[in-house]
């Protein structure tokens, strides 16, 4: 299927219908935030699973439950998707935790009067680009990726879920309200979980004992994470993501475009990358 039939344009941006059929949208546009919600901000596949395991352990100060009996996208909903309509957020306890993949222009009101707090997790985008390129040849509410130079070509121009990863990492790094929102490397947090979870907790105004960090650190691994049915996304159908093609959280790894870029592939997407960052001053983990 074509970009036409299963993307609707919000914004100026694609977004997969099914997931955000005009009702959600709708929904979202007219959101009302708190000033102690946590919003979990990320182009896909930069770690947004990642960080709904992460802040609901650290609101429940290491305990387990909320993230081994409900699944991630109850949890932590995304607001612009068909499910948070159900789900009564408005009668939720704060401090509510939200996750979007919006460009930050595609906030609505509500978001720009309260200014609440952010997380935004950026990822090396070649690594984005392979985790993508992966997820769209098992997930059939995406438009098949096609060959890697097709898929190249599309990422590069923005014509994907979500549009540009180019201006969305502009849009978010030159947001006005700088001080409400906290910028994460998906690779720092490969580096050093325990050390990311205690940067994050900081930023929430969280403190968390060594043994609670520790403990979060340590489930929220990918092994670990990676066995937890609530979070793998093994409780979709088949028909939605077939995992048999290539798992959710496949490789969890910094620089898999090292295996999958050809070296033409690698000089067009560093061409494309200096041209589209020219202006941009943002210190980049992988710069
Ligand atoms: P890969 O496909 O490179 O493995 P998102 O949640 O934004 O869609 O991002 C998905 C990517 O984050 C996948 O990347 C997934 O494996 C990775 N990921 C999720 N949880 C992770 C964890 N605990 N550790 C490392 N990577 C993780």
């Amino acid at each position: 299927m074509t970009e036409a039939e299963l993307y609707s344009l919000y914004k100026g941006v694609y977004v997969p219908m099914h997931l955000h059929p005009p009702e959600s949208l709708r929904y979202c546009e007219e959101f009302t935030f708190r000033p102690e919600d946590i919003l979990i901000a990320t182009y896909p596949k930069s770690g947004t699973t990642w960080l709904q395991e992460v802040v609901p352990l650290m609101l429940s100060e290491g305990d387990l439950t909320p993230v081994l009996t409900v699944p991630n996208w109850d949890r932590v909903p995304w607001l612009d998707e068909h499910r948070a309509i159900l789900l009564n957020l408005e009668q939720r306890a704060s401090p509510r935790v939200f996750a979007t993949h919006f460009h930050h222009h595609m906030m609505n009101q509500s978001y720009f009067k309260i200014k609440p707090r952010v997380l935004y997790v950026l990822r090396n985008p070649k690594d984005v680009f392979t985790s993508s390129y992966h997820y769209y040849g098992m997930a059939s509410y995406l438009v098949n990726p096609g060959t890697q130079d097709e898929f190249m070509e599309k990422f590069l121009d923005g014509n994907v879920m979500f549009g540009s990863w180019f201006d969305h990492v502009k849009g978010w790094i030159n947001a006005e309200e700088q001080e409400s929102i906290l910028f994460i490397f998906y690779e720092e947090m490969i580096a050093d979980l325990k050390g990311s979870v205690e940067k994050i907790a900081k930023f929430l105004g969280k403190s968390l004992s060594p043994d609670v960090t520790e403990k979060i650190a340590d489930h929220c691994v990918f092994k670990n994470m990676k066995q937890n049915k609530m979070s793998n996304f093994s409780l979709v159908p088949e028909e939605y993501m077939d995992q048999k093609k290539s798992e959710f959280l496949r490789k969890g790894i910094a620089g898999d475009w090292k295996n999958l870029f050809t070296e033409a592939q690698e000089q067009r997407f560093d061409a494309a990358y200096k041209e589209k960052m020219k202006d941009v001053t943002f210190k980049f983990m992988w710069d």
